[in-house]
């Protein structure tokens, strides 16, 4: 008898990750999966843009709570797919584009220019042109690209909407740094000397400051923005006024449901470094720890993914943080009628997709390890943290839980890449039994720069399909979703 189930990896010292019904609706469904495997190949990434809007509304509703104005701009480098483009013009809010592609695309899905942002870290002469003909603010980062984006204003007879991108951020007695973006400490000369009519740069439409700090610091994001509001009121006297502040992305969000698993995993990787258990990554790899002379040393180079301050409540936390004199961010944003801009990738995309691929082939390495070869490749769902730290599913088509015998085993995935580092978890992942040839294992929530920021063609491989969930009221239906390719 078949007995198809699905069940997550390491159902005991694990990481279990938040997974949204609908995940477990497609895992629950086998014989749909496997239709779509045949028709599409593997991977799949599924993506499902109402939990986009879950994630939309909560922000929404912390800045009317604070009663800021507000403006919410989707980093579409998160994710490439259309159909969140879509659902953000959908909901009302903007999408942050940062390549000519990512704007054309988003002017070709019904963006605007009160709906769209530039803010490509290198901006060609043919990104500009289309964001000035289109009336799309664009954000300076450079003495260089103001001179083009003023000469491109000139020549197409038009005012460059712009924001200056600043850094340099002074937070607890040091200096924020980043690569990006003026400094803080030079742009007031900056503007007052070479923006405005009769000046260098005498065709811009300034609009707003904007920043997008490294790191996940909720403080130093509030100390910038009161950093900013200080800067328009000094500038107000030069005749400066900023509709806008845009404080970028980076609010963190909690993959996880337990925070003791979080905790625990950490001291088991630091015992399993120094050889006190059984290793807990694939040859030990310290994801960023290291043992020297028995001591563990360096940090951990993950994405920290538990959070209890994450997504509304980060936000929150950032507007109702408050200057020395007792001012939050969002009563002086008030006060000072500017619009609070954010510009989320990722916690946007939160449980909106997942990533599944087949196994191949299941092979015992010279260690004795499992190593269960899946049709996909490490582009194709790739951190750029050190690992993706999420407990796997696994869809057998058959497993008998009721079998008393234990035959758990303990694997690893690896892809399809010539790479021996093509391994696709780096920890090791306890399953009840060996998967079969054809079984499935699903990666969830993959959405937010997992499953495309790193994509690559090695090998001439096809690049996943990207298929969009749609929940269906169709009672005689064998499932109550469809699937429809993203475009
Ligand atoms: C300018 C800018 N805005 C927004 C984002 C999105 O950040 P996140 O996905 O962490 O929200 C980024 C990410 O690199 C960025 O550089």
């Amino acid at each position: 008898m078949i007995n198809s189930k699905y069940i997550k990896g390491n159902q005991e010292k694990g990481l279990t990750p938040i997974t949204s019904q609908w995940m477990q609706e497609i895992m629950s469904h086998p014989k749909v999966i496997n239709e779509l495997f045949t028709k599409f190949g593997s991977p799949l990434n599924i993506l499902n843009p109402a939990s986009f809007t879950q994630n939309c509304i909560k922000f929404k509703e912390v800045f009317e709570s604070n009663e800021v104005k507000y403006g919410i701009f989707y980093a579409r480098k998160a994710n490439k797919a259309k159909a969140f483009v879509k659902q953000a013009f959908k909901e009302n809010i903007g999408v942050d584009t940062a390549s000519e592609r990512e704007l054309l695309q988003s002017l070709q899905l019904g963006g605007d220019g009160e709906h769209l942002v530039l803010t490509s870290a290198i901006k060609t002469k043919r990104q500009i042109e289309i964001a000035i003909q289109n009336n799309v603010p664009i954000v300076l980062d450079n003495d260089d690209e103001c001179i083009l984006v003023n000469n491109i204003a000139e020549k197409n007879n038009k005012k460059a909407r712009v924001a200056f991108r600043l850094s340099g951020f002074h937070v607890e007695g040091s200096k924020l740094y980043s690569r990006f973006g003026f400094d803080i400490d030079k742009i007031e000369e900056y503007l007052i000397n070479h923006v405005g009519e009769g000046k260098a740069y005498n065709n811009f439409k300034v609009e707003g400051l904007h920043f997008h700090l490294d790191g996940y610091s909720t403080q130093q994001r509030s100390e910038a923005l009161l950093q900013c509001i200080k800067l328009t009121q000094r500038l107000k006297e030069h005749d400066f006024s900023f509709r806008f502040i845009d404080m970028g992305g980076g609010i963190l969000i909690n993959y996880l449901k337990h925070k003791e698993e979080w905790l625990d995993f950490d001291t088991r990787l630091e015992q399993s470094l120094k050889g006190e258990i059984s290793p807990v990554t694939f040859n030990k790899n310290g994801l960023g720890y290291r043992l020297e002379d028995g001591i563990i040393k360096g940090e951990r180079k993950t994405y920290p993914y538990f959070n209890e301050i994450n997504s509304d409540k980060f936000l929150d936390k950032i507007l109702k943080y408050s200057n020395q004199k007792g001012n939050s961010v969002a009563s002086l944003l008030k006060k000072e009628n500017i619009e609070i801009r954010i510009e989320p990738g990722r916690s946007l995309v939160n449980q909106s997709g997942i990533t599944m691929a087949k196994v191949v082939h299941r092979k015992k390495d010279a260690k004795g390890q499992w190593l269960i070869g899946l049709e996909m490749n490490m582009s194709q769902m790739m951190s750029s943290s050190a690992d993706f730290m999420l407990d796997p599913y696994v869809m057998y088509a058959n497993l008998d839980e009721n079998k008393t015998e234990d035959k758990s085993v303990e694997v690893y995935f690896t892809g399809a890449y010539c790479l021996e580092r093509d391994v696709l978890l780096k920890r090791k992942v306890t399953l009840p039994k060996l998967p079969e040839i054809d079984d499935i294992v699903v990666f969830v929530n993959t959405a937010g720069y997992m499953m495309h920021f790193f994509e690559t063609q090695a090998h001439l491989f096809e690049l996943a399909p990207n298929l969009v969930y749609t929940e269906t009221s169709n009672a005689v239906a064998s499932s109550n979703f469809k699937l429809d390719a993203d475009g």
